[in-house]
């Protein structure tokens, strides 16, 4: 190339992408590029480097977020990609989200995430762009953005952390958190074993080790052709995952042009097929929240597709995957086990073929490049669709007079399947601070058959919708070995939980119109996961008398201001994605 052509001002400005692109507005687009040319000099960057495809690196690293530790390493291997190929790679910071370090919730914060990614791949110069990401709300956020912002947006998870080692035992974040944490609270294990614990349970960086919905969405996002195939399980720690950066630098390189913009890859069956590898890994219920958000942020998908979707997939699609919290495994062993290669193939009867890729190819013409024989002894991990780990419907969506907008539960996370079908009286709780004061008082009225129903954690009630939703076991009854009862809320529960909880039901019980927002104790709620029914059963009209009394009550609503007032007056209901409603497809961007 001519190393003087970009100085010459006479040529138009907009003939290539890269340090043309998206000129500042100083009203003057020649003294623009001069301007621009003249600081990114200052970087270092000779004629060459400024003569080549941008391909913009989102950099999620930070010392709040170990999940995110092995970002640096990963951005010099995409880094060394891109230039292989002939690129110029340049890194760009985004806001950064670890689920512990996050309040009030991770949640609270994704669309403010999806937002910075989206504004920030528009507003700077990039051909395309590698979005390096992996904790549970970093991915969703990040395919929200690339989505609506539409420029040719590679996905990067930083992978599994590998499992810790606890008395000859494995463990791993989170599900073992969990267990652990009930054993020691009900003083089954003492405080030096719970110490010696909390040591190996995030032994290495890279995100939560079980099917949590960091690796949910992560095998999501293989399945809408986003990612090469072993892209979701390398390990963090792995060559295998620097290999699979430095794939990405080089796709992206090679992929440079409209055909490869998210809103044209992605197409209604790209969904569907995330839909059924959601379900045949018992992926996060979080995952479901998620991928309302992200359809509905592409124009020509968004209402296509809704709950009832994720249900009649569900219905012919078994579960195959071997992984906590549905089964015992942890991801490094779903990927030895031939990974997402392997679950594809084994899905392949159930899957669109003809969606596309980033590789350019259709998923089928992936797989049948891929190699088979690796994982022909991976039938532990990974099931044959004919002897599946649980038959069909691992995730399943309720409907009734108590979530008319529908309600998600997990039922292959089921500790007491004798509960998918039960009627109980409910014990309800306003919100977590009434659940914290009241759960473990010997003098609740609550038996192994109450339905513990918890308010005021959905998406407005408790912003960010936090994972509440796994409402602990009443300590009396803990004591007496009861492991198991249907919990019912509006809010979610980590992907790395289990037991039988209803979630996300709307509308939610901060709305005025909410029936869950009236249910009283006693009340009686009948769950049928067969007939995919919630129902308080109470009569129709005390229901409505409940409501309409409940509406002459609420006062008026303060008006916040920053986000937390952005997000109040935006968000929408899970089933929608709780995506703010002025993010979503409609209208120009
Ligand atoms: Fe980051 Fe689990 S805390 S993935
Ligand atoms: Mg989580």
């Amino acid at each position: 190339p001519d190393p003087l052509a970009d100085y010459d001002l006479s040529r138009p400005i907009d003939t290539r992408f890269g340090l043309r692109q998206g000129l500042t507005a100083y009203g003057d687009a020649h003294f623009s590029l001069f301007l621009r040319k003249a600081f990114i000099k200052a970087a270092g960057y000779g004629e060459d480097a400024l003569s080549r495809k941008v391909i913009g690196i989102i950099n999620t690293g930070s010392g709040y977020n170990p999940c995110h530790a092995n970002v640096p390493q990963l951005v010099d291997a995409v880094k060394r990609g891109v230039q292989l190929a002939g690129g110029l790679p340049i890194e760009f910071p985004t806001i950064s989200l670890h689920e512990s370090f996050a309040s009030p919730t991770s949640m609270y914060l994704r669309n403010l995430l999806s937002m910075d990614t989206e504004e920030m791949i528009m507003a700077q110069p990039m051909d395309a762009c590698i979005a390096i990401g992996g904790c549970d709300k970093t991915v969703p956020a990040q395919l929200m953005g690339a989505i609506s912002a539409n420029r040719p947006t590679f996905p990067l998870v930083t992978g599994p952390m590998m499992p810790g080692s606890h008395r000859g035992k494995r463990i791993g974040a989170c599900t073992d958190c969990r267990n652990n944490f009930a054993a020691y609270r009900a003083g089954v294990i003492d405080i030096e074993e719970i110490a010696a614990v909390n040591n190996e349970l995030v032994p290495t960086a890279g995100t939560c080790g079980v099917m949590g919905t960091a690796s949910t969405m992560a095998c999501i996002t293989v399945a809408l052709g986003l990612m090469p195939l072993e892209g979701a399980s390398a390990p963090a720690v792995s060559s295998a995952r620097l290999r699979v950066a430095e794939e990405t630098g080089r796709l992206a390189v090679a992929s440079v042009s409209d055909q490869y913009r998210p809103q044209n890859i992605l197409s209604r069956e790209s969904f569907l097929n995330a839909i059924t590898v959601l379900q045949a890994i018992g992926g996060s219920t979080n995952a479901v929240v998620h991928l309302m958000a992200i359809v509905n942020r592409h124009p020509a998908v968004a209402g296509s597709i809704t709950l009832d979707t994720f249900d009649e997939i569900g219905r012919k699609t078994p579960l195959l995957v071997d992984l906590k919290p549905s089964g015992d495994n942890y991801m490094n062993d779903f990927h030895n086990a031939g990974g997402m290669t392997a679950l594809l193939h084994r899905l392949r009867p159930l899957l669109h073929l003809s969606a596309l890729t980033i590789t350019g190819q259709t998923l089928g013409a992936v797989l049948d490049n891929a190699p088979t024989h690796e994982f022909a002894f991976s039938r532990e991990i990974i099931r044959p669709l004919a002897d599946p780990l649980y038959p069909a419907s691992s995730i399943v969506v309720l409907r009734g007079n108590l979530t008319p907008g529908g309600a998600v539960i997990k039922a292959s996370a089921s500790k007491d399947p004798r509960l998918l079908k039960h009627t109980g009286p409910a014990v309800v709780f306003a919100n977590t601070e009434d659940l914290a004061l009241r759960i473990d008082d010997p003098a609740l009225d609550v038996t192994p058959d109450s339905v513990l129903v918890l308010q005021g954690i959905g998406p407005i009630g408790h912003p960010g919708m936090p994972e509440a939703g796994l409402i602990p076991i009443p300590r009396k009854l803990g004591a007496r070995g009861v492991q198991d009862m249907l919990r019912i809320s509006d809010g979610r529960m980590s992907g790395t939980a289990g037991g039988t909880i209803v979630l996300h039901v709307s509308p939610e019980s901060a709305l005025p119109e909410s029936v869950l927002g009236v249910v009283r104790d006693g009340d009686l709620v009948r769950c049928d996961v067969e007939e995919r029914l919630l129902v308080l059963e109470v009569p129709e009209e005390e229901i409505a008398r409940r409501v309409a009394e409940r509406k002459s009550r609420s006062g008026q609503v303060v008006k916040r201001r920053g986000y937390r007032g952005l997000y109040e007056r935006s968000v929408n209901q899970a089933e929608d994605g709780a995506d703010f409603d002025f993010l979503a497809a409609a209208g120009p961007p």
